[in-house]
């Protein structure tokens, strides 16, 4: 048994969100969720460079947001310092489509965890909390994106 205080393994480290949900693939699933419903919804389409092809802006999505949970850092060493802010300023986001972003996002989000915890009785128990905290945090970073 390992009894030394020093390891992390005896200091209940917390666990990353990115480690919690099994790394990149479950973003990758959530961001391609959230871009199924993106394609249904004309206004919010409207707002993107190259709606006929949203591969791009669905990675970009999958890698900030592995990133911002504490995964490896392939978005900033790709695009730089996130600033979403400054990213979103030539979209105008209103609180409808900060709305509609988040109605998107919501759905996503059960899909991918419905997906991700399966039968497993140790991640359906940690599920509703993972939700909970990942809504909050789209719900902040989505209402500090509006601009008009
Ligand atoms: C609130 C409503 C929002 C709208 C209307 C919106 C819209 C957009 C649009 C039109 C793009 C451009 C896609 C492209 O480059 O092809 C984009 C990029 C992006 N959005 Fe949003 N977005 C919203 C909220 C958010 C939120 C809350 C997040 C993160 C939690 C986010 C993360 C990103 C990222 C990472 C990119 C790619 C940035 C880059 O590297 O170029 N967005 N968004």
């Amino acid at each position: 048994m390992n009894t030394d205080a020093s390891s992390p393994a005896s200091q209940n480290v917390a666990a990353t969100l990115f480690e919690r949900v099994g790394g990149l693939a479950f973003f990758e699933r959530l961001a391609a969720e959230f871009y199924v419903g993106v394609r249904t919804d004309p206004v919010l389409l409207a707002l993107y460079p190259q709606p006929d092809d949203l591969t791009g802006a669905q990675r970009r999505l999958a890698l900030f947001l592995a990133q911002y949970w504490g995964g490896p850092t392939d978005y900033s060493d790709e695009r730089g310092h996130p600033r979403l802010r400054m990213r979103h300023a030539t979209f105008p986001i209103d609180d409808s489509m900060r709305d509609r972003w988040l109605k998107h996002m919501n759905t996503a989000l059960e899909v991918a965890v419905a997906a991700w915890r399966g039968d497993d009785a140790v991640r359906r128990a940690s599920a509703t909390e993972l939700v909970g905290e990942m809504r909050d945090y789209f719900v902040r970073a989505a209402d500090h994106l509006r601009n008009v």
